[in-house]
Parts: structure tokens; sequence; C-alpha cells
């Protein structure tokens, strides 16, 4: 297997819409995560996003959006085949890394989703507010900030 890191190109578009389909095939019940084909393809036109491809094939991605302050980060998926390997952990802390040292990192997160908010809380992001009934089930949102 050979691993690359890269930012995503305009080329990379049908891979990400691939991930997310085999995501919802492979686990229907994902909480905290509606990215219907239509509203995930124009959030890829509209932000920048970084890979990780596996011979070629994308197993885990990123998508954010820059702003003056902030990377808001707005879509982190990873293939159901690559679950737990720690591809996203490594996609994450190179995120990190790569971002000015002036921006922080902004996302956010239902708070059922305990496999996402574990690992950025384990990758230092803290918790700095509660949005109630943010999702259409009426579900809570978490507001994670890494600086
Ligand atoms: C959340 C998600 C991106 C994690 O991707 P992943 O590639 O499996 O993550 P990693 O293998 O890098 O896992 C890193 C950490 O995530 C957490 N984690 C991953 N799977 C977990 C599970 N089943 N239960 C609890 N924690 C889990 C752990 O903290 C893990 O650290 P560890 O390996 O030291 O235990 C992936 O499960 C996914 O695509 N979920 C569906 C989409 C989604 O919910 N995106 C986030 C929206 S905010």
């Amino acid at each position: 297997m050979s691993f690359e890191m890269r930012p995503l190109t305009p080329d990379d578009e049908g891979r990400v819409l691939q991930v997310v389909a085999d995501l919802y095939r492979a686990h229907p019940d994902l909480v905290g995560f509606q990215w219907p084909p239509e509203s995930l393809r124009a959030e890829f036109r509209s932000t920048e996003g970084w890979g990780i491809f596996d011979g070629g094939r994308l197993m885990s991605f990123i998508l954010y959006r820059v702003t003056p302050v902030a990377w808001e980060i707005s879509v982190v998926a990873s293939h159901p085949d690559s679950w737990k390997r720690g591809l996203t952990r490594s996609l994450m802390g190179h995120l990190i890394v790569v971002k000015p040292a002036d921006r922080e990192l902004w996302l956010e997160v239902h708070d059922e989703n305990t496999r996402a908010w574990r690992l950025y809380e384990s990758l230092g992001f803290k918790r700095m507010g509660i949005r109630s009934n943010y999702y259409p089930n009426g579900g809570t949102a978490w507001l994670y900030t890494l600086r």
C-alpha cells in the first residue's frame, strides 16, 4: 500500500462523492452527517480540501472554508473500508501543521457523533460552544476550535 496526502483538486470531485456514497451504503444510520450529493458537490466547489489516497483511491478527506480568522472545517469523512486505521487522525494532524499560525480551526459536530468528537478532542480541539436543535432531527451541535 502506498499512501499519499495531498490537497484536493477539482478532479477529485467524483472521488469525494464516492467516499460519501459508500459511507451511506455501509452506515445508513450515521448521526449528524447529512450530505446529499448536490449539497456535497456545492460544498466541494466552494471549499479547499486535503485527502489521503491509497494507490490513487481517496480514503479520507477534509473540506474547509478559508476566512481571515479561521479555517472552517465543513466536512470530514473516511471511507468505510478504512475506519479506525488512523488516516483521519493523520490528515487532521497535517491540517493543524499546515494552517497559518494566525488562523484557528473551527468545526461543529453532533453531540452523539462520539467517533468524531473523540478524535477532535484527542487532537487538542476545545469545545467552545453549543447549538441546541441544530440538526434536522433536533440534535445538538458542539462547536470546537483549535488555535
Ligand atoms: C469520524 C471519522 C471521520 C473518523 O475517521 P477514521 O479514519 O476512522 O479515524 P481514525 O482511524 O483516524 O481514528 C482516530 C480516532 O477517532 C476516534 N474513533 C474512531 N473510530 C471510533 C469508534 N468506533 N469509537 C470511538 N472512537 C473512535 C478515536 O479517538 C480514534 O483514535 P484511536 O485510533 O487512537 O482510538 C469516520 O468515522 C467517518 O467518516 N464517520 C462518518 C462521517 C462523520 O461523522 N464525519 C465527522 C462529522 S463532524
